[in-house]
C-alpha cells in the first residue's frame, strides 16, 4: 500500500442541490475518498447539505451531514469551507447562494452555466475581492475538462477560434435522425421517453444551453467580459432529415455548433445548426457526447471530447475543482482579472462571412427557379453548387445550394426574399458550413 499523507484538515463542503449532480458528487466523494484526498492533500468531506424536500431518497446516505433548509445558510456556517451550488437556474436560490458564499469569503464550485453566463463577471470580481477561487469546469460540457484545458493548459497561447458541440441532446437527436432515418419531431419524442430529452426540452433545443456555454469558453478563450446577451441562438426545430442527407451527399454531417471567434476586433459568438466536413473532429462526435475544438497560435489545434452530462462525469468535474481548491488554487476564474477583461462589440450577421447550405421548399414549376436565381444574384450571393433532387408527384421540390464565401446578412436576406415568394412552402434554413481547417 502507498503510504497516506493526507493528513491535513479536511476541507469541509457545504453542498446545495441534491439531484443528478448533487447525488452524483457525494456517491464519488464517498466511491474515491482515499484518493481525492491523496489528490488534494487533505480529506474532502461532505458537512451539511440542502434541497428542497428533505425526505426525498437520493441514492446516497445523507443521515452523516446536517441539512439546513434555506441553502443560503450554507454560506454563514463555522464548519463550512466551501460552497458547492448544484442547484441550477440564472439566478433565484442558486444566485443568492453563490452571492452569499462569496460575500463570507468563502471559495464557491457551481456546474451552473446558466448562473456563471448571466452572473459570472459579478461573481468573479467578488472572488477576486475576497480572495478566493470561483470554479465552475462542470458549466460548460459536463465531465470535459475544457476550462482547465483552455484556462490554464492553454494559458499561454492566443486563441483564435473556439467551436463546439456542446449540447448532447441535440447532438443525440441529429445523430440519430441520420442514423435512422428519422424526423426531428420523432426522435425527439423518441428521447424524452429514455430520458435523454427534458420533457421541456425547449432550453436544450433552441439552443439556449449551449449558448450559456458558449458565452463561458468564449470569456475564458479571448479574455473578454461573458456577453451572453450577444450570442446568436438557433436550435435545431428546423432541421430536416432531407438536409442531413443532403449534408451527407456533399461530404457533411448536420451538428448543432456553438462557435467563437475575434474577428476584425469584434466578437463572433453564434450557436446554430451547421455543416461539419467529415474531416473536421467535430464530425466524429456522436451522440449525447460533447466536444470542443480551439485553435491557438502556438499550440495549434486542439479537441476535447467526452460526456457532457450525466451525474459520474459531472460529478468528476465539480470535485476536480475541489481538489484544486483544497490545494490552495484560486487563480481568476475567466483566466485573468476581471478589470482586464475587454468588452468587444458583437459581429453580427453583416460581419460575420463564411459559406452556407441554403434550404427552401418550392411549388415544382416553371419559373421558380429563375427568380431564386434572381434573388441571389440581386443579394450577390455566388453559389457553389445548387441540387434539387426530383420530388414525388404533386410534392414540393427541396432546393438546397451551398454558398461560396459570402456575408452572412446576405445569406439571409436572400432567404428572407425567398420566403416571401409565392410558390415558397415553409421557411428556409440557413446553415453556416465550418472550414475542415482553421479560416
Ligand atoms: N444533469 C447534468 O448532467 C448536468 C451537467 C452539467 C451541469 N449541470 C448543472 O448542474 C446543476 C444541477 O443540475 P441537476 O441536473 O443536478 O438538477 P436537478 O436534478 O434538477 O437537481 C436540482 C436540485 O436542486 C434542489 N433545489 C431546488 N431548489 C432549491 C432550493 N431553493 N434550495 C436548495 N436546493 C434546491 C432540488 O431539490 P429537490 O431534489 O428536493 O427537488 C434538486 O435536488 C444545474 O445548474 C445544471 O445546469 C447538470
Amino acid at each position: 500500500m502507498p503510504q497516506s499523507n493526507h493528513g491535513g484538515a479536511p476541507l469541509r463542503l457545504g453542498l446545495a442541490g441534491l439531484g443528478t449532480v448533487g447525488a452524483g458528487v457525494i456517491a464519488l466523494l464517498d466511491a474515491n475518498a482515499a484518493l481525492v484526498a491523496e489528490r488534494a492533500g487533505r480529506p474532502v468531506e461532505v458537512r451539511a447539505v440542502s434541497a428542497r424536500d428533505r425526505h426525498r431518497s437520493r441514492g446516497v446516505d445523507l443521515g452523516r451531514f446536517a441539512w439546513v433548509d434555506d441553502s443560503a445558510e450554507l454560506a454563514r456556517r463555522d464548519d463550512i469551507d466551501v460552497l458547492v451550488e448544484l442547484i441550477g437556474g440564472a439566478d433565484g436560490p442558486a444566485l443568492t447562494l453563490a452571492r452569499a458564499a462569496l460575500a463570507a469569503g468563502k471559495p464557491l464550485v457551481t456546474a451552473n452555466k446558466a448562473m456563471i453566463a448571466h452572473h459570472g463577471l459579478e461573481l468573479a470580481a467578488a472572488a477576486e475581492a475576497a480572495g478566493v477561487a470561483l470554479r465552475f469546469e462542470a458549466a460548460v460540457a459536463g465531465g470535459i475538462p475544457v476550462i482547465k484545458g483552455l484556462r490554464e493548459g492553454a494559458a499561454a497561447n492566443r486563441l483564435t477560434d473556439v467551436s463546439g458541440i456542446l449540447n448532447g441532446t441535440c447532438n443525440y437527436i441529429l445523430t440519430r435522425m441520420a442514423a435512422d432515418g428519422l424526423e426531428f419531431a420523432d426522435v425527439l419524442a423518441d428521447a424524452q421517453a429514455l430520458g435523454y430529452a427534458e420533457v421541456d426540452p425547449g432550453f436544450d433545443i433552441d439552443g439556449i444551453d449551449a449558448a450559456h456555454k458558449l458565452a463561458i469558453l468564449a470569456a475564458i478563450a479571448f479574455g473578454t467580459r461573458p456577453d451572453i446577451a450577444s450570442v446568436e441562438a438557433e436550435g435545431i426545430r428546423d432541421v430536416r432529415l432531407a438536409d442531413i442527407r443532403q449534408a451527407a451527399d456533399l461530404g457533411h454531417v448536420v451538428r448543432l455548433v456553438g462557435r467563437a471567434a475575434v474577428e476584425d476586433g469584434r466578437l463572433v459568438q453564434q450557436v446554430a445548426p451547421s455543416l461539419v466536413p467529415l474531416a473536421h473532429p467535430l464530425a466524429a462526435i456522436a451522440g449525447p457526447l460533447n466536444a470542443v475544438v480551439a485553435e491557438g497560435d502556438f499550440v495549434g489545434r486542439l479537441t476535447f471530447s467526452g460526456a457532457g452530462a450525466g451525474a459520474g462525469p459531472t460529478a468528476s468535474a465539480v470535485v476536480a475543482d475541489l481538489i484544486d481548491i483544497a490545494r490552495g488554487e484560486s487563480g481568476p476564474a475567466f483566466a485573468q482579472a476581471t478589470a482586464s477583461l475587454a468588452s468587444l462589440p458583437p459581429a453580427g450577421a453583416a460581419a460575420r462571412t463564411g459559406r452556407f447550405y441554403l434550404r427552401l421548399e418550392v411549388e415544382d414549376r416553371p419559373g421558380v427557379l429563375a427568380d431564386l436565381t434572381a434573388i441571389l444574384r440581386d443579394a450577390r450571393v455566388s453559389i457553389e453548387s445548387l441540387v434539387q433532387p426530383a420530388p414525388p408527384a404533386g410534392a414540393p421540390a427541396l432546393v438546397a445550394m451551398l454558398t461560396h464565401d459570402t456575408r452572412e446578412a446576405d445569406v439571409r436576406a436572400a432567404a428572407a426574399a425567398m420566403a416571401a415568394l409565392d410558390a415558397t412552402r415553409g421557411r428556409p434554413l440557413v446553415m453556416p458550413i465550418l472550414p475542415a481547417h482553421a479560416p
